[in-house]
Formats: structure tokens, C-alpha cells, sequence
């Protein structure tokens, strides 16, 4: 199965995406948009989940409506970045599970260091979206994602707020199977593998590290 990726071009999301991009909106802000623009692209992430039928009391009598039916979901973050991604998953799929994985990369080849992985234990049973805000080469999206399907998982999304083209193409070209949704795509990376425009280094934005 090959998935177009899915490029947001909501009014909200791009709104919330310029304060995102300034470099004077601070972590405070900076974390409450990143969970914000997570929970409205959540929202259309979320469109193909399967329903059942129902039937409830209104006060006014019987109703026959629908519920999702059950699909057992999980959200890993990349850290540390994706993190800020989480809340906004949470806010609208609270039943969901999280898992973890660590990669960073290497600041000299900007190549995906994997540090740390901690998933839920039946997580092969579960749909998975992967979370990270920034998509610049692909290298840490494709590790992390190859890392869960070595753990058995067969649906997998992947949900940035950033992407480079180059990263884009990485990840498709690895992961054809993956849906990928970005709030936006960018022009390119820098000669250090940022990516431009982009809003620099989302991690440290995040938590304040710089
Ligand atoms: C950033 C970002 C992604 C990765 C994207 O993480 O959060 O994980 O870079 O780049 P890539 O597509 O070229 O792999 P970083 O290495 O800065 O780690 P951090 O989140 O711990 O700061
Ligand atoms: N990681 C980031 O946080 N920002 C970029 O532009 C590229 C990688």
C-alpha cells in the first residue's frame, strides 16, 4: 500500500504554526501550540477508525448511534521532541497507551542515535502513530519506526508538525506502508541538516535547553 501524505492546510493549524515558527514565542507558548496543532491534526489522523452501532436513552427515548469500535491505539513519541506531541493525542484518545523511544542525532554527521525503547507490552495487538515534530532528513522517523515494526506492529501512522522535503522522501521511500501527516512542508535543509524555514531546534524550544 502506498499513503500520499496527508499536508494540513487548515486555517487553524497554519495560524498556530506562524507563533510556532517565531522565535520569540517562548516554551511556555511554544509547548501549548505544539499540543494544540498535535490535537486538531489528531483529529483527521483519527477519520478512518472503525465504528459500531449502538443504542443508548436520550431523555427523550431510544437512540440507536455508534462508538468506536474498540481499536486498541498507541502513541510512541521520539524523544525528547515528541514529547510535546503527546498531550495532544491524550486529550482526544485518553484510553491510548504510550511508548518511548530515544534517538538523537549525532550533531557532526546528523546521523539517528538510538538510546532508549520502551514500548507497551502488547503493542504488536495495537495501531500506532509515531510522533515527532520535525521530519529534516528522516533518519531518526525511519529508526524509530523500523524499531516498531520489529516488535509486530502492521499499522503504523507517522505525525509531524515540519517536514523537509528530503525527509519526506526518505520516509516514503523506507516505509511506504506508513501514513504520514505534517501540518507543513518546508523548502530544504541546511548545510547542517536543519530545516528551512522550519523553527530551529524543536527539542530545546520544548524544554528550554539552549
Ligand atoms: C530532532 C527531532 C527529530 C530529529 C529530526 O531530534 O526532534 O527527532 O531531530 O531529524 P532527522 O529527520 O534528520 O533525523 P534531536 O536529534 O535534536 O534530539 P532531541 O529531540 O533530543 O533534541
Ligand atoms: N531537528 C530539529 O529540531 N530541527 C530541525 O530543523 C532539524 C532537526
Amino acid at each position: 500500500m502506498d499513503n500520499k501524505p496527508i499536508i494540513f492546510n487548515h486555517p487553524l493549524i497554519q495560524h498556530k504554526l506562524s507563533f510556532l515558527r517565531d522565535k520569540n514565542t517562548g516554551s511556555k507558548e511554544f509547548r501549548e501550540l505544539c499540543s494544540e496543532i498535535t490535537m486538531l491534526m489528531c483529529y483527521e489522523a483519527t477519520r478512518d477508525l472503525p465504528l459500531e452501532e449502538t443504542e443508548i436513552e436520550t431523555p427523550m427515548g431510544p437512540a440507536h448511534t455508534k462508538v468506536i469500535a474498540g481499536r486498541k491505539l498507541a502513541a510512541i513519541p521520539i524523544l525528547r521532541a515528541g514529547l510535546g506531541m503527546v498531550d495532544g493525542i491524550l486529550s482526544l484518545i485518553p484510553a491510548a497507551k504510550v511508548g518511548h523511544i530515544g534517538i538523537y542525532r549525532n550533531p557532526e554527521t546528523a546521523l539517528p542515535v538510538e538510546y532508549y525503547c520502551k514500548l507497551p507490552s502488547d503493542i504488536q495487538e495495537r495501531e500506532v502513530i509515531v510522533l515527532d515534530p520535525m521530519l529534516a532528513t528522516g533518519g531518526s522517523a525511519v529508526d524509530a519506526i523500523s524499531l516498531v515494526k520489529e516488535r509486530g506492529v502492521t499499522t503504523i501512522k507517522f505525525m509531524c508538525i515540519i517536514a523537509a522535503p528530503e525527509g519526506l522522501r526518505a520516509l516514503i521511500t523506507a516505509h511506504p506502508d506508513v501514513q504520514i501527516y505534517c501540518a507543513a512542508l518546508d523548502s530544504h535543509l541546511d548545510s547542517h541538516k536543519y530545516i528551512i524555514p522550519g523553527l530551529g531546534d524543536a527539542g530545546d524550544r520544548i524544554f528550554g535547553t539552549k
